[in-house]
């Protein structure tokens, strides 16, 4: 039976999901911050803004009140960048039903208080069970989902039979979507993965060359496994999906903005010129900042997104970065997570 779904947050994501929803015959309304966005989808059938040259299905419909677009739906999906999640769901708690499915979509770490979507969620809406969250994740540019191009992407819920139900309401012939029982691991690698990207691209535009880049999707991924740890993720998570692939995808390629961002540092462009160089998000400029906060609440050394960190707010010049991070006292590859008496039988940290 097809399903009443509600996207909150009309950028790329938010547009490129519900166009894969609607195009399966799916009735969808998406919430649109700007009412000029909606408008545009409602008349035109195409999002004004962003993914604009895309059709979109006389299904999907857009409205600029949330309450609205929140009130019949049996899913919500989240699609907003993670600087505003906490801003909606204090004016949408009270229209949101225990029943209803809440499928996060955003990538971050709330840059303040260093919180995962997940534990927002828990402190904004404490009346809505846990069981009916799943989070989406994985190498998934929005542009190549609206052109239905092969992705896979990875669900994290603590109930399988939830996750499964999303599985089920976003597979398509080109989608392929995996479900996973570690919902911690499955943020911390889609919001750190843009941490590492903006330092994949700083690398390149000091033309670093492809060994330089290898090494930082690596030692970022070491950094992703410490930290995921830290926080109680299976380390093992970040060889899938939401760690490795979206290292992988962002890491490699201009089109990741987080990627773009970095390259333009490295150019020598200032965060500031690099960011109004876009109106898109780029979320790991405000995940550089979380994941200082947690670094130093565990004791946790991440040198590549310390060095990031203090590229983007300390004005830490890039090839001083360079020459820091080349500097590092010698030591074993994998160190810390190596050390097993860490890791308990499921791969998770020995509390
Ligand atoms: N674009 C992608 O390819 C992609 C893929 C996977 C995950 N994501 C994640 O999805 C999230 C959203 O990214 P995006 O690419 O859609 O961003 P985007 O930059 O394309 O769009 C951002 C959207 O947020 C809205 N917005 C901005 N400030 C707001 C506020 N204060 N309140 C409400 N809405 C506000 C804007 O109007 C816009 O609709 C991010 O966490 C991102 O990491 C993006």
């Amino acid at each position: 039976m097809k399903k009443k779904i509600a996207v909150i947050g009309a950028g790329s994501w938010g547009t490129a999901l519900a166009k894969l929803l609607s195009d399966k015959g799916n009735n969808l309304l998406l919430w649109a911050h700007d009412p000029f966005v909606a408008r545009g989808i409602n008349v035109h059938h195409r999002n004004p803004i962003y993914l604009s040259d895309k059709d979109l299905s006389p299904l999907l419909l857009a409205t600029a009140d949330i309450a609205e677009a929140i009130a019949e739906a049996q899913v919500i999906i989240s699609a907003l960048p993670s600087h505003a999640v906490r801003e909606v769901l204090s004016k949408t708690k009270k229209f949101i039903a225990r029943d209803q499915i809440i499928v996060n979509a955003t990538k971050g770490i709330e840059a303040q208080s260093g919180k995962l979507m997940e534990e927002l969620f828990s402190e904004m809406l404490p009346q809505h069970p846990t069981r009916h969250r799943v989070f989406l994740s994985g190498p998934s540019f929005a542009e190549e989902v609206a052109r239905g191009l092969p992705t896979s992407i990875v669900l994290a819920g603590s109930h399988q039979e939830t996750c499964r139900s999303i599985q089920e309401l976003l597979r398509t012939p080109f989608f392929l979507t995996f479900t996973s029982d570690d919902v911690i691991g499955v943020q911390v690698g889609g919001a750190m993965k843009n941490v590492i990207a903006i330092a994949a691209g700083i690398s390149d535009g000091l033309s670093l060359g492809h060994n330089s880049r290898a090494a930082i999707i690596t030692r970022g991924l070491y950094e992703m496994i410490k930290v995921g740890m830290a926080l109680g993720a299976n380390p093992f998570t970040f060889t899938g999906l939401s760690g490795l692939g979206d290292l992988v995808l962002t890491c490699t390629t201009d089109l990741s903005r987080n990627h773009h961002v970095g390259k333009a540092i490295g150019l020598g462009k200032t965060l500031q010129v690099a960011r109004s160089q876009t109106r898109m998000v780029a979320e790991g400029i405000e995940t550089a900042k979380a994941v200082k906060t947690i670094g130093e609440k565990f004791s946790i050394t991440t040198p590549l997104c310390s060095a990031t960190y203090r590229i983007l707010y300390e004005g830490l010049l890039p090839k001083e970065a360079m020459n820091e991070l080349c500097s590092l006292p010698l030591r074993e590859e994998l160190g810390s997570i190596l050390n097993r008496s860490n890791i308990d039988a499921e791969g998770g940290r020995k509390k």
